[in-house]
C-alpha cells in the first residue's frame, strides 16, 4: 500500500512541478523592466544527448551538462566544460554560425551566465522569442520547464531558483525532426536550430498584467473594448487604460479571475496601409505601467470581398520566409524585420504571407508601423501525424502561441492553421479541430489555409476542400508553369472555385538563379521566371472573386530539398529577390502589376 501511495504522490509531484512550469508567455514582453541576455552563450554540441542521458539512456537526475560543473580537484573526472567550450552570438541558428553545424540535426547545450541584484517582492521572469525545436531550460543547475514547438515564445517564473550576484542558464536545445512533430520530418525550408530569437529576464511585481487584449468593439468603430488579465486571480483590483491621444482614461476593476472588462466610447483614426495609424496606450496597475503601440481597424468579409475598415481591399502580398538577408540563416532582427518589410513596400505590397510558421515579434511589429497586413501560420505542413492526439496537441499549442502573442497587433488579419495538407477524413478532423480552436481563442480575424487544386483536366483546374467551410477565405497554391503545365498553357486555364468566399492565391511562383540569363524557355534564367509571372498574373486576374495574391517568394531562401549544384546549391531560387538582394526581372513584373492593382468594386462587374 505505502508503496503505491509514495508512487501516487511522486506521480502528482512530478504533473504538478510540471504545472508549476508552464506559464504563458507573458504580453508584450519587451515592456517590461528587463535585462537581455543577447550575447556570447557558451555551447557543446551533444549529438548522443549524453549529457542528459546516461549509458542506459536513463535521463540523470543530477549529473547533467545543467550543472555546468567544475574541476575543483586534480583527480575529478568532469568530461565537459562550458568555459573552456566555443561560444555563439545568440540569438543565432547554429548551422549558419559554426560551418561545422550546418547539416548539424540534434542536441546543442547552451550556457550563460547574468547577474541580478534582487529586489525583495518582485518576480523574476526568463523569457524565450523561441527555441528549435525542443528547449529544456536549467538555472542555477535547477530545472526550469520545457517547451516543444520551434517557432512561438515561451517563459518561466525562475524567481524561486535565482540569487543575488551570479546566476548562470543552461538550454538543451534539441532540433532534431521527428514524423510526429510539428512540421513533420519532411519540409522545403532549413530547419535552422538553436536559441533562434530574444532571451531576456523581465523583473515584475508579484501581481502583475500578464496579457490584455484591447481593440475595437467587433465591427464598430466608435467604441473600444477587451479585457486586462493579471496573473493571479484577484477581484476588485483598480486597473487604467489610458490612450491619451483619444483623451481616454478608463478605469476598470478585476473580476474573480483577475480579468478586467472594458468598453469605452472613442473614434480612432483607423489603421490601414495608407495610414498606418498607431496609438500610444498605457496600462497602470498599482505601480507599474506598461506601453504598447496599438492599431485600430476591422477586418471582414462580403462574398468573395474582403473588407479592411468596411471598404474593399486586395491583398498585394509576397510570401516570405524568416531567412535572414545578406547572411542566411534565420532572420530574428528589427534590423532583419525593416530589410524584408522594406522589400515588400518596395515591391508595392499591402500584405505579406509570413511563411509557414510564426515569425519573430519584431516582423509583425514592424509590418504594423509600414502598413502591411499579415498573415501568420502554424506549421502544420504536408504529412503531418493527422491520427496522433500529441501531434494535435502540439499544433493545437502553437496556435495558442501564436495568437496569444499577436492578439493585439493590427496588422495580422489572418491565421492559417496549414499548408499543402493531403486530403483525408483525419487531417478534415484535425484542421476542423483548430478552426474551431482558432475562432475561439479570436473570433476577431479570418481564418485560411493554404489549400491545393484538387482536379486538374483539360485545362480546367478545379478546387474541392472539405475544409472549405472552416475558412473564411479560400486560398490555395498553384504552379502552372513550374511543376506543371506550360506557360503556353497558362493563357487559356480556367479555374473552378465553387464557394461563396473571397479567394487568394497563397503560392505561385517558379525559380531562376540571379544573373542568369538565356531563352525565355530556359528553366532557372531570369527571362523563365519573368514570363512565367507574366502569364500567371494574366491568368489569375480571371479568376472571379480573386481577392489577393502572395506569390512565392520575396527572396530565396535555404532548403535541403534544392541541391542542384551551381543554380540552387541548397537554396530555393523562387525569390524574387536573390539572398544577396540582387531584385530579378519578376521582381518588377510584380511591382508594376501591384502599382495598377486596386480591389474590385460591385460597380467594376458593369464596366
Ligand atoms: C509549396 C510549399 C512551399 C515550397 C514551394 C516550392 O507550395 O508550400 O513551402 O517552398 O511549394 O516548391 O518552392
Amino acid at each position: 500500500m505505502t508503496k503505491r501511495i509514495l508512487t501516487f504522490i511522486a506521480g502528482m509531484t512530478a504533473a504538478l512541478s510540471m504545472a508549476a512550469e508552464d506559464l504563458p508567455a507573458i504580453a508584450n514582453i519587451y515592456a517590461r523592466p528587463h535585462q537581455s541576455l543577447n550575447g556570447k552563450w557558451s555551447y557543446i554540441v551533444d549529438p548522443l544527448e549524453n549529457g542528459y542521458y546516461d549509458y542506459r539512456l536513463k535521463p540523470m537526475e543530477k549529473t547533467g551538462f545543467f550543472e555546468n560543473r567544475k574541476q575543483t580537484s586534480p583527480d575529478q573526472l568532469v568530461e565537459y566544460n562550458f568555459d573552456t567550450s566555443p561560444q555563439m552570438e545568440i540569438p543565432s541558428d547554429w548551422n549558419s554560425k559554426d560551418e561545422q553545424l550546418f547539416m548539424y540535426e540534434g542536441t546543442v547545450w547552451f550556457k550563460r551566465d547574468f547577474r541580478l541584484d534582487r529586489t525583495p517582492g518582485k518576480r523574476y521572469i526568463l523569457y524565450f522569442g523561441a527555441v528549435n525545436y525542443e528547449a529544456k531550460v536549467w538555472v542555477n543547475g535547477k530545472k526550469a520547464g520545457e517547451h516543444t514547438g520551434g517557432y512561438t515564445p515561451f517563459n518561466f517564473d525562475i524567481t524561486d531558483l535565482v540569487s543575488d550576484g551570479d546566476n548562470f542558464v543552461v538550454v538543451k536545445a534539441d532540433d532534431k525532426r521527428a514524423k510526429d512533430n510539428v512540421p513533420t520530418v519532411n519540409m522545403d525550408w532549413w530547419n535552422y536550430g538553436g536559441i533562434t530569437r530574444d532571451v531576456l529576464i523581465a523583473e515584475l511585481d508579484d501581481t502583475y498584467i500578464a496579457d490584455y487584449s484591447i481593440s475595437l468593439d467587433g465591427n464598430s468603430t466608435s467604441r473600444i473594448s477587451g479585457w486586462i488579465q493579471l496573473n493571479n486571480e484577484i477581484a476588485g483590483k483598480d486597473i487604467i487604460l489610458e490612450i491619451p491621444e483619444l483623451g481616454i482614461s478608463e478605469k476598470c476593476i478585476t473580476d474573480s479571475s483577475g480579468q478586467a472588462a472594458f468598453s469605452v466610447r472613442a473614434k480612432p483614426a483607423l489603421w490601414s496601409p495608407d495610414n498606418p495609424k498607431l496609438y500610444d496606450i498605457v496600462l497602470r496597475y498599482e505601480d507599474s505601467d506598461i506601453r504598447d503601440m496599438i492599431g485600430f481597424r476591422t477586418i471582414s468579409t462580403s462574398g468573395k470581398q474582403i473588407l479592411l475598415n468596411g471598404e474593399p481591399v486586395f491583398l498585394k502580398g509576397i510570401s516570405i520566409h524568416e531567412e535572414a538577408p545578406f547572411r542566411s540563416g534565420r532572420a530574428w532582427s528589427p534590423e532583419d524585420a525593416a530589410t524584408l518589410l522594406g522589400w515588400a513596400k518596395e515591391l508595392g505590397c499591402n500584405y505579406v504571407r509570413l511563411a509557414h510558421y510564426p515569425h519573430n515579434e519584431h516582423m509583425v511589429r514592424t509590418a504594423e508601423k509600414l502598413g502591411l497586413m499579415v498573415w501568420s501560420e502554424i506549421p502544420v505542413y504536408w504529412t503531418i501525424s493527422w491520427n496522433n492526439p500529441g501531434t494535435y496537441a502540439n499544433a493545437e499549442n502553437q496556435l495558442t502561441e501564436m495568437i496569444r502573442r499577436d492578439r493585439n497587433r493590427c496588422s495580422v488579419i489572418i491565421w492559417s492553421i496549414a499548408n499543402e495538407t493531403p486530403h483525408g477524413e483525419a487531417r478534415d478532423r484535425f484542421l476542423s479541430s483548430l478552426s474551431l480552436k482558432a475562432r475561439e481563442l479570436d473570433p476577431s480575424r479570418l481564418i485560411s489555409m493554404a489549400m491545393e487544386v484538387t482536379r486538374a483536366d483539360n485545362g480546367v483546374n478545379t478546387l474541392d476542400d472539405n475544409m472549405n467551410e472552416y475558412v473564411d477565405i479560400i486560398s490555395f497554391n498553384q504552379y502552372v508553369g513550374w511543376y506543371r503545365n506550360t506557360l503556353e498553357e497558362a493563357r487559356t486555364m480556367k479555374w473552378v472555385i465553387p464557394y461563396d468566399k473571397p479567394v487568394i492565391i497563397s503560392e505561385f511562383g517558379g525559380g531562376a538563379q540571379a544573373g542568369l540569363h538565356g531563352e525565355v524557355n530556359a528553366r532557372f534564367t531570369e527571362e523563365y521566371q519573368e514570363e512565367l509571372y507574366i502569364r500567371n498574373l494574366e491568368m489569375l486576374d480571371k479568376i472571379d472573386g480573386l481577392a489577393g495574391l502572395s506569390p512565392w517568394i520575396l527572396m530565396d531562401f535555404r532548403s535541403p530539398r534544392r541541391q542542384l549544384p551551381y543554380i540552387q546549391d541548397f537554396y530555393n531560387r523562387k525569390g524574387l529577390i536573390s539572398d544577396w538582394g540582387l531584385r530579378k526581372k519578376a521582381f518588377f513584373i510584380v511591382q508594376e502589376y501591384y502599382g495598377e492593382k486596386r480591389p474590385e468594386t460591385p460597380d467594376d462587374a458593369g464596366k
